[in-house]
């Protein structure tokens, strides 16, 4: 976001909690994602910083805190989840935007779509997509997992839950990312408007029908007893459309880079297919990628500081379980850890409701992969990118193996 503008420090911010820290321009295409964000948990930095970027707003930066923070609605609402304020103020959508009670109502009609037994019932199209990709490049020796997997596998599943047509992923994938990672081409205005008038004639086509995709699920539903408005219609929607279009993609890219790095692991999995379900567990831990704001309720003091109504706070999930202080050698991924806590799925109310889906995403993509290709590495060629912002990404997972082996 090239124009957030920098902010004064209000003078209830003491100096020292100052740090530049910008969540969507920082300096990081080339080192890691998550190594970066360690930076906000080096010695002598304090629990809770505050940033004069984005219109300037706090970061808790340590574990315990942004896992009591994540429930207590009381001082940490929902009324805003992204910044800046300017722009987190605009975004309303629905249930992310929501507090308790309130929340549930909307929440409710989501969780019909997407819980454990609807998930189970699209496996097969999860499983016959991720065969058909892999497939697709086997022969090849090598593949962009990035652009030839990561990028197409969720999208394809997703379109089949909410019945939009694949060839309108091009265009979604533009304007979510507008809105998940602003590059300042447009503004969160003209993209909010391009995903009501997408959905203009799909919410006409399917509000009265018996349609079982999410997005008919969720149109025809009752909140408090009535039927939606058009404008809960379209922030209900707008909602689901963001949550599934890019955060599986970048959390399987993370896992494929570790896969490649870690022969020993990638045989584990390979040859003991049950130990996928508890490693997806430790990877998510380690590659948490939402980073997820609050807006604070009323003036309170947090960690010896005073924080004030209407400021903005911001949850980096990846800083719970890649805190030492929580999870001990935070860095090394061990599977066979027991007790590890992490929030890359949130926690309480809000937690994902796409947390399923994007858990047998992952893990029959590992099934697949590793039953076609179970010895494989990075490329030489491979030109790794990362960037952060509401989602953080990897881009340029370029993999090879010996075709002669597969
Ligand atoms: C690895 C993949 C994913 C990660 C890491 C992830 C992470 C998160 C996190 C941290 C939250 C909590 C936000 C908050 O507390 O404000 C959340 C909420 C949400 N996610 Fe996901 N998510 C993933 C996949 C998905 C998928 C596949 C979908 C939909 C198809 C989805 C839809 C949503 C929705 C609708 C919410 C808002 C829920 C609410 O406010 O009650 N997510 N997600």
């Amino acid at each position: 976001m090239a124009t957030a503008p920098w902010a004064e420090r209000p003078a209830h911010v003491p100096p020292e909690r100052v740090v530049d820290f910008d969540v969507y321009n920082a300096d990081w295409s080339t080192d890691g994602y998550h190594e970066f964000f360690a930076r906000l948990q080096a010695d002598g930095m304090p629990d809770l910083v505050w940033t004069p970027r984005n219109e300037g707003h706090w970061i808790a930066t340590r574990g315990e805190l942004i896992w009591d923070i994540f429930p207590n609605h009381a001082d940490f609402s929902n009324h805003l989840v992204i910044v800046p304020k300017s722009v987190g103020l605009q975004d309303r959508r629905v249930p992310s935007t929501l507090d308790p009670p309130d929340h549930k109502h909307f929440r409710s009609l989501m969780d019909a779509g997407m819980g454990p037994q609807k998930i189970r019932q699209i496996e097969p199209l999860i499983r016959e997509t991720a065969v058909r990709l892999i497939e697709g490049f086997r022969a090849d020796g090598h593949c962009d997992f990035t652009r030839q997997y990561a990028e197409e596998l969720p999208i394809r599943v997703f379109l089949g839950i909410v019945d939009l047509p694949l060839s309108d992923v091009d265009e979604l994938k533009y304007w979510a990312r507008q809105i998940v990672h602003p590059d300042g081409e447009t503004t969160f205005e003209v993209a909010a408007k391009w995903f009501h008038d997408y959905m203009e004639p799909v919410i006409d086509a399917r509000l009265g029908g018996d349609g079982q995709d999410l997005i008919s699920t969720m149109i025809n539903g009752n909140v408090y007893g009535r039927a939606l408005t058009r404008t809960e219609m379209h922030n209900l929607s707008l909602q689901a459309l963001l949550g599934g279009l890019d955060t599986v993609v970048n959390f399987l890219g993370f896992v494929m880079l570790d896969l490649a790095g870690d022969p020993q692991l990638r045989r584990r999995l390979a040859s003991d297919p049950k130990a996928i379900g508890p490693a997806i567990d430790e990877f998510a831990r380690r590659h948490a990628v939402v980073n997820v704001a609050r807006w604070i309720n009323r003036d309170l003091v947090c960690d010896g500081v005073e924080l004030k109504e209407g400021e903005v706070i911001m949850l980096p999930t990846v800083l719970v379980g890649m805190d030492e202080r929580v999870n001990a050698c935070p860095f090394t991924i061990d599977i066979d850890r027991r007790n590890s806590r992490n929030a890359a799925f949130g926690r309480g109310p809000h937690f994902c409701p796409g947390a399923h889906l994007a858990r047998a995403e992952t893990r029959i993509t590992l099934e697949e992969w590793l039953a076609r290709i179970p010895e494989f590495e990075l490329a030489a060629s491979a030109e790794l990118r990362f960037r952060s912002g509401i989602v953080g990404t990897v881009k340029g997972v370029e993999v090879k193996w010996e075709t002669a082996a597969v």
